[in-house]
This record gives C-alpha cells, sequence and structure tokens, in this order.
C-alpha cells in the first residue's frame, strides 16, 4: 500500500524529515521559501495532511482546492492560523502542541518581563553605543519584580506557569482575569486571585498577557485600557499579536502613560509596527517565546506523532476538533 502524503510547509529539524519519511511520501521545505496562498494550495492540491507553523494559514478557500487533505497538524499551541470552524466542516483534523511547551514559553515570558522592568535591553543598547561614560543614582532604574502585583490576562498552562514562577519564586501578589475562574485547588497552587479585568488593569505593577487570540480579543488592550493602567506599569506579550492595539501601545509609550512594555509578538509580523522602533522602552523580540532546543524538538516531535498517529490509527494526540474522528 502507498504511502500518505504530507507537505511539511515550513522548514524543521531534518531528524524530524527523516522521521516522517519512515511513515510518509514527504514533501518539504527545507529551503523556507515563502510560499503565496496560491503556491500553498499548489502544493497541498495532492496531499493528504500538512505539517504547518502558526505563518502557514488554512482557510475556507485552500480546504475547498486541496479536498484530499485529512490533517494539519500545527507545530504551535496557538492555532489561530487555522481557521477552525471551515476545517470542522470539511472533516478537517486539527492538532496543536500543548504542554510540551509550557514551562519553557512561562520561562520566557517571566525573562521578558524582567528585561522590560529592568530596563536591560535599553541599557545595553546604551552601553553598547559608548554613552557610558560615568554611574549616575538613577541610571536606568526601572521597577522591582519581587513583592510587586503581577496581573496575568489569560490564566490557560502558560499563564498559571507564570503566576507560580511569580509567586512562589519572587514573592508577587498575583492576581489574574481570565473568561472562566479556575478551581479554588489550582488557585492556590498559583497563589493567584481571581479579579475583574477592570481591576487587573487598575492594579497590576506588571501586566503579562497569555490569552488566545480571536476575534474576542482582538484588540483587548487598546487606549481606553491603557489608559486604566499605573503609569509606573509594564506591559508584557507572549501572546498574539492582534491582542494589542499597537498604534495605542506606542502613543501609551511615548506619553509614558505605562512605564514600558515587552512584546515578543506583533500584529503583522513579522513586519514590526515602525513606530515601535522608535520608542525606547521598549523590548521587542522576534517570536521567540518557546524557541530552546529541546522544547522546539518536542514540539516538531508532536506534531509529528500527531500525523503518525492519525494515519495508523485514525486519531489525534492533541486534537482540536475531535468531533472529526471517527468514534
Ligand atoms: C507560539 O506562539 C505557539 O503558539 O506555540
Amino acid at each position: 500500500m502507498s504511502k500518505p502524503r504530507i507537505l511539511v510547509a515550513r522548514a524543521v529539524f531534518p531528524e524530524t524529515i527523516e522521521r516522517l519519511k519512515q511513515h510518509f511520501e514527504v514533501e518539504s521545505n527545507q529551503a523556507d521559501e515563502a510560499w503565496t496562498p496560491a503556491q500553498l494550495i499548489e502544493k497541498l492540491r495532492d496531499k493528504d495532511g500538512a505539517f504547518t507553523t502558526g505563518s502557514v494559514r488554512i482557510d475556507a478557500e485552500l480546504l475547498a482546492a486541496c479536498p484530499k487533505l485529512k490533517i494539519c497538524a500545527n507545530m504551535a499551541v496557538g492555532y489561530n492560523n487555522f481557521d477552525l470552524e471551515a476545517m470542522t466542516a470539511r472533516g478537517v483534523l486539527g492538532t496543536n502542541t500543548p504542554d510540551v511547551l509550557t514551562d519553557t514559553t512561562a520561562d520566557f515570558g517571566f525573562a521578558l518581563l524582567m528585561a522590560t522592568a529592568r530596563r536591560i535591553t535599553e541599557s545595553e543598547i546604551y552601553l553598547r553605543e559608548g554613552q557610558w561614560t560615568k554611574w549616575s543614582y538613577d541610571m536606568f532604574a526601572g521597577s522591582d519584580i519581587h513583592g510587586a502585583t503581577l496581573g496575568i490576562l489569560g490564566m490557560g498552562r502558560i499563564g498559571q506557569g507564570i503566576a507560580k514562577r511569580g509567586a512562589h519564586g519572587f514573592g508577587m501578589n498575583v492576581i489574574y482575569h481570565n473568561r472562566s475562574r479556575l478551581d479554588a485547588a489550582t488557585e492556590a497552587e498559583c497563589k493567584a486571585r481571581y479579579v475583574s479585568k477592570e481591576e487587573l488593569l487598575k492594579t497590576a505593577d506588571h501586566l503579562v498577557l497569555v490569552l488566545p487570540y480571536s476575534a474576542a480579543s482582538h484588540h483587548a488592550i487598546g487606549a481606553a485600557e491603557l489608559a486604566q493602567m499605573k503609569s509606573t506599569a509594564t506591559l508584557v506579550n507572549i501572546a498574539r499579536g492582534g491582542i494589542v492595539d499597537e498604534d495605542a501601545l506606542v502613543q501609551a509609550l511615548r506619553d509614558k502613560r505605562i512605564a514600558a512594555a515587552g512584546l515578543d509578538v506583533f500584529e503583522g509580523e513579522p513586519k514590526v509596527n515602525p513606530g515601535l522602533l522608535t520608542v525606547p522602552n521598549v523590548v521587542l523580540t522576534p517570536h521567540i517565546a518557546s524557541a530552546s532546543v529541546p522544547t522546539r524538538k518536542a514540539m516538531a516531535n508532536l506534531a509529528a506523532d500527531n500525523l503518525i498517529e492519525f494515519f495508523s490509527k485514525g486519531q489525534g494526540l492533541t486534537p482540536l476538533n475531535p468531533q472529526v474522528l471517527k468514534a
């Protein structure tokens, strides 16, 4: 019997390709060419499955043009690149990579928070540019992490990881807002208190965004929300760029409406809002929160395992729309 045909739409670890080749007829993109939507459709037209990353859009138009496609395995926990409703309507399984990246991403969220509050990027640029000629009492004085109030918007696995780091490692007072409140045992484990979004904005010294992106969370932080935050507050976004209105954020940073921001995600990434490049009080990283070598390998393996499981057993290990699977 011939092997199922899959497309690996972005470059991945060579060992992942080798592993997939043991099970599938594989077309890959190890040159990491940027395909247009029409080119992606051409490549996927004759495929049974796809290995995707967050930049590969799977939408209704593509699905209509690729009727053989049965599964898209995303190497990411977020899946806003999938039109999951359209996939479900066509019986196409979507899978993601939860759990394996939780701690690495929470570590990074904390690193970005600390870099932002303690002005690490700004001060390094100053030093590298040769501007450091003498010490002064207020040079790059920022805000404290220990003992401060940590606000978390979106309290899933990664939000909980950040809460634990803050509460147990840095003695922070943790508050959170989420679509639904956590059970008492999980709140106790995270030492986190549920508050309204308004209270979160008003009382957090540091606000970390970890909520999934959807139409409902689009620009959840805009001018009105920034206006409610403390002028000494920092904002960190490791979720998705579209959650923050970047023009409003640039204005707030320029006006010192808030002290600083740390951003790992951007609305039009890999393009960065030019305004963000003109303000010094922002730390910018290129969507690398899950980028440790072991975690990226674990993500690639889980995406591959989902494809293998699906074509060998008709199941997914981490299915997003399990209703399309046969009972
Ligand atoms: C990264 O942003 C992911 O969703 O895994």
